[in-house]
């Protein structure tokens, strides 16, 4: 007989969890006697039918038959269930007056070009000019020079450029800039658009059965990178947006809002180098030392 004697209804999760007793890491053993004693919890609670529970099955096998090398359905899931930005907020606890995190999102690239301060990154012209400008400080005010950051957005349709190849030129609305002395960047992009997660799989099907929209409301992405400090992953959201309540995978932060000013003064216009009227966005980001 087991230690725990045989399996009931009533004991189920400590015999489980008896049987793992020869685990050779403990940090597993821990994991799996969580991951169990909750997972038995949750079937006594909700006493599946065996339809149901095959049902449970199937949604997961064809979450899995979903991946491939550039889809990642189980992260889609994790995303949906408010597990990402669970899991960022714990490895991400910031000191007071640090930036806050977001969710990184499946569309960052590793090789982005290197831009000259200033420079416009979208490509091909399309959408409403927008002038994003800002400072990456230290905690202590200190301004941050050889700062990297990393951006990218969707364009003005909510698309981003892998989602559209041979239809927007390769990294439209990318670009990496570095700091100088006042720890200041400025760059041009166009005013992005709200977009649907990829909902074409069971995490969609999943959304629109429990009377949910797949949107993100209209954001940029940022990495800020700086010597001696904490790498920060995040982005700056469009306040006015229809989504900005109710993103589909919750990585909206009060602090993340930003300001989306409309510029329709012509001297402004002339001095920023549009030729019609712009957004302008200030967001400054603080980095907490490493
Ligand atoms: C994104 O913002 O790029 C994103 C984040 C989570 C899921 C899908 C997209
Ligand atoms: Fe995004």
């Amino acid at each position: 007989m087991s230690e725990q004697g045989f399996f009931t209804e009533a004991t189920s999760a400590e015999v489980v969890i008896s049987r793992n007793a020869k685990a050779k890491d403990a940090r597993l053993a821990e994991v799996m006697a969580i991951l169990t004693r909750h997972l038995h919890a949750a079937v006594k609670e909700i006493e599946p039918t065996e339809a149901e529970w095959f049902a449970a099955i199937q949604f997961l096998t064809a979450t899995g038959h979903m991946c491939t090398d550039w889809r990642q359905e189980y992260i889609l899931l994790s995303d949906v269930l408010g597990v990402s930005m669970l899991v960022d907020a714990i490895n991400n606890r910031k000191p007071s007056g640090a930036s806050e995190s977001t969710v990184l999102g499946p569309f960052h690239v590793t090789d982005a070009p290197e831009l000259p301060m200033g420079a416009d990154i979208c490509l091909d012209q399309k959408g409403e000019p927008m002038l994003v400008r800002g400072v990456i400080r230290s905690t202590d005010g200190t301004p941050l020079a050889g700062a990297k950051i990393d951006v990218w957005q969707a364009n003005d349709e909510g698309f981003y450029d892998v989602q559209q190849k041979g239809i927007q030129p390769d990294f439209n609305l990318r670009g990496v800039f570095r700091t100088g002395p006042d720890g200041s960047y400025w760059f041009k992009a166009v005013k992005p658009k709200f977009y649907p997660i990829p909902d074409d799989g069971p995490v969609g099907k999943l959304l629109a059965a429990l009377g949910r929209h797949p949107y993100r409301p209209a954001h940029l992405h940022y990495i800020v990178e700086a010597p001696a400090h904490g790498r920060l992953v995040t982005h700056i959201f469009d306040p006015d947006d229809p989504y900005i309540g109710s993103d589909a995978v919750f990585g909206v932060k009060e602090s993340l809002l930003a300001k989306f000013d409309q510029i329709t003064d012509p001297g402004e216009i002339a001095q920023a180098g549009f030729d019609r009227p712009f957004f302008r966005v200030d967001h400054d980001f603080v980095l907490a030392p490493a």
